[in-house]
């Protein structure tokens, strides 16, 4: 194969200005073409893997689906708040029913481990697919975040993800257009605290 045509300014201008925006900067009611999200999709099949076990699995919710996951997701708030005494609040409970409605798209993140590799591994390499997505929507203009509530690090939902062993539920990828004009401005520590360079 030949050797592809990148473009390094390109590459860095999408890698540094990618951002997290968060429902409240949500259109809501404006569905984004499915086409983009199978565009995403097949961006994070590209993710590298470990002896190419690509443990990246996604369930997709849209339309109505996403009222099925928010019904879902507060229902089992509800239960778990009855069952093992965890905090009730119905603001809460409320969210949980109307937030994935105001996405376009919510996108499951799961994690299926594969043995012969550390398990490290194979969530980094579903992070890496997460990070594909994430470069494709904001490169579409879109507000898009990863987020770990929910049923996330719920153990009564593994068995409705079909989880099993390690495999891990990794969170959800919220993705809709932008209500707002303006771009997030991104914030970082400076690299100097974080890196360390041997050179004898
Ligand atoms: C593994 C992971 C989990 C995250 N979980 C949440 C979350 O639960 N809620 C949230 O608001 N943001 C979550 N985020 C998004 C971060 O808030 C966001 O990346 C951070 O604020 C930096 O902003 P930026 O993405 O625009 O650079 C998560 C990000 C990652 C990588």
């Amino acid at each position: 194969m030949q050797k592809p045509d990148f473009n390094i300014e390109e590459v860095n201008k999408i890698i540094r200005g990618r951002r997290s925006m968060f429902v409240a900067q949500f259109k809501e009611n404006d569905p984004i073409d499915d086409i983009i999200i199978e565009e995403m999709l097949e961006n994070a099949r590209w993710a590298p893997t470990h002896k190419l076990t690509q443990p990246w699995r996604f369930i997709v919710y849209k339309g109505e689906g996403l009222k099925t996951f928010g019904k879902y997701q507060a229902d089992m708030y509800k239960m778990r708040a009855e069952k093992n005494g965890t905090p009730f609040l119905e603001a809460t409970y409320n969210k949980f029913i109307e937030n994935p409605q105001k996405a376009s798209h919510v996108i499951a993140i799961l994690m299926k481990r594969s043995e012969g590799i550390p398990l490290m591994e194979e969530i980094s390499a579903v992070a890496m697919a997460v990070q594909n997505m994430y470069l494709t929507a904001s490169a579409h203009g879109l507000a898009a975040y990863w987020g770990t509530g929910g049923p996330t690090f719920w153990p009564e939902a593994r068995e409705d993800f079909g989880l099993e062993g390690e495999d891990m539920l990794m969170g959800f990828f919220y993705v809709a257009k932008p209500a707002v004009e303006n771009w997030p401005v991104g914030k970082r520590d400076n690299m100097d605290e974080k890196v360390a360079w041997i050179t004898e």
